[in-house]
């Protein structure tokens, strides 16, 4: 049997969104749950929209592209609109309008018809539960994208309805260092202590049943109530997913494979530990951009184009590759030409803002534990130097702290930050580190 009703926990934010957009569009069955006591209140908001409108780039170029005069009806559905569920989307509604195949599409139409076309609204395909405990039984599939600070608080408000769920595969889209990653066994039967809170929600749904998700290339952005994006093209992201107990490919973990390809996301399973380290890894190089960027208030450009703040960025990610090193998980011939090849592959992305930084701009607190203090506990773990790792995590829970306290007070810090970095260059090599650059001085 095949998943037709499908579940996502935290559905309001801006990964679940895009997937219950994704898959109700392909025609399952959406149910977004999200909890309206949450601050951003964003369930109640998305119920005013009555629905989810979806964007992407792929929409601007084709309104780039589209020559005045216009483009037949299937032309342009198939010439530009190279995303499945985008696709039947598409296509159902112009059939829905009385489109004909030969009839011209002009650029004026083409915003009017992205706009209505791509909403999908609260009926059918789309349900929504203000608690987990209101989920419709039965579910064929969970998937949770809370962020690794709500998981906790989730766990408690589901813990009763677990068993009403016995066999429903449960995946957790959660960024960072994972609970089902099994260190190498020299460092073996060891816990990571920053991912307690993730240990303790996949053993408590059950090993069986828990999948674990990492999702690449997304970019996806929560805009406003209901408007979801992606900020970079969908053809290119991928879902990683894989059972926390084992490498094993069971017949359920196809089914869910099935289901993302279906609404035509690519999908990876891991075939060994060693393949889904190493896409684990790749993936944390990139978040080792993340704080950062979100102490020095940059986007990725900017970090990068200031020698200071590229400094410790080339250095966080040095830090990165050797720790992998001790799980067998060789991210490139060389650190070297790691850091140069993922330097490269980020000129691509400057204008984006990390999603560390977009937390301290909210005043919400970061995932810093699952993407930063983790990795600091591997490597102490296995003997390697973190300390470029470490005075970032310092910093990061200084400026979430002003952040959550007195929102006033980052850009000053921050400005602080800077002018002693600066100062601190002038005798170092390694300024970041330097005796004059302490975090007790800059507080
Ligand atoms: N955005 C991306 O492109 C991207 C890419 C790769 C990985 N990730 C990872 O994916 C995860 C989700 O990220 P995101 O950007 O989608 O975060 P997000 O926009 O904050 O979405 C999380 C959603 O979960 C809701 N939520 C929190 N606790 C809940 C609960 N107990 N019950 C139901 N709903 C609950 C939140 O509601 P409230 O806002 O009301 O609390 C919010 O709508 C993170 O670990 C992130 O690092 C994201």
């Amino acid at each position: 049997m095949k998943i037709k009703n499908i579940a996502i926990v935290g559905g309001s934010g801006a990964v679940g969104m895009v997937q219950s957009w994704i898959l109700a569009a392909a025609g399952h069955t959406v149910t977004i749950v999200s909890s309206r006591t949450q601050g951003s209140q964003r369930l109640v908001q998305l119920q005013k929209h009555g629905g989810i409108t979806f964007h992407c780039p792929e929409f601007d170029d084709i309104a780039q592209s589209l020559p005045e005069t216009g483009l037949s009806r299937d032309s342009f559905v198939k010439k530009f609109v190279g995303i499945k569920p985008v696709q039947l989307r598409m296509e159902k509604y112009l059939d829905q309008e009385g489109f004909t195949s030969d009839e011209l599409i002009s650029k004026v139409q083409l915003e009017q018809l992205i706009r209505e076309a791509m909403k999908i609204p609260i009926g059918p395909h789309l349900n929504v539960a203000n608690h987990v405990k209101n989920i419709e039984i039965p579910q064929d599939y969970i998937a949770v994208t809370v962020k690794a600070t709500g998981l906790t608080k989730l766990l408690a408000q589901h813990i009763n309805t677990i068993p009403q769920l016995p066999n429903t595969p449960v995946a957790t889209f959660v960024n960072g260092l994972m609970p089902w990653f099994r260190p190498e066994p020299d460092f073996g039967g060891m816990r990571l202590p920053a991912l307690h809170n993730q240990y303790e929600y996949v053993e408590t749904l059950g090993l069986n049943r828990s999948m674990g998700g990492i999702i690449i290339k997304y970019g996806a952005v929560a805009d406003a109530p209901g408007l979801s994006r992606v900020k970079t093209p969908v053809q290119n992201a991928r879902t990683v997913i894989g059972p926390v107990a084992s490498v094993e490919i069971t017949p359920q973990l196809l089914k869910i494979k099935d289901l993302y390809e279906s609404a035509g996301l690519s999908v990876l399973l891991p075939v060994s530990d060693r393949g889904i380290a190493q896409i684990m890894f790749e993936k944390l190089a990139l978040n080792m951009l993340n704080s950062p960027a979100a102490i020095f208030g940059r986007n990725i450009g900017e970090l990068l184009d200031d020698s200071l703040t590229r400094e410790v960025v080339v250095n966080a990610v040095n830090e990165l590759y050797e720790i992998a090193k001790t799980q067998a998980v060789y991210l490139a011939n060389s650190r070297d030409s790691f850091i140069k090849d993922l330097l490269s592959k980020l000129e691509n992305v400057r204008p984006l803002i990390p999603s560390t930084l977009q937390d301290i701009e909210a005043g919400r607190p970061t995932e810093k534990d699952a993407i930063l203090r983790a990795v600091i506990d591997l490597g102490k773990k296995t003997g390697v130097h973190t300390s470029y790792l470490e005075r970032i995590y310092e910093l990061l829970a200084e400026i979430e702290h002003q952040a959550l306290v007195d929102r006033t007070q980052v850009q000053p810090f921050r400005d602080k930050v800077l002018a002693l970095l600066s100062q601190a260059a002038k005798s170092s090599k390694h300024p970041f580190l330097a005796a004059n650059f302490t975090v007790r001085s800059i507080f």
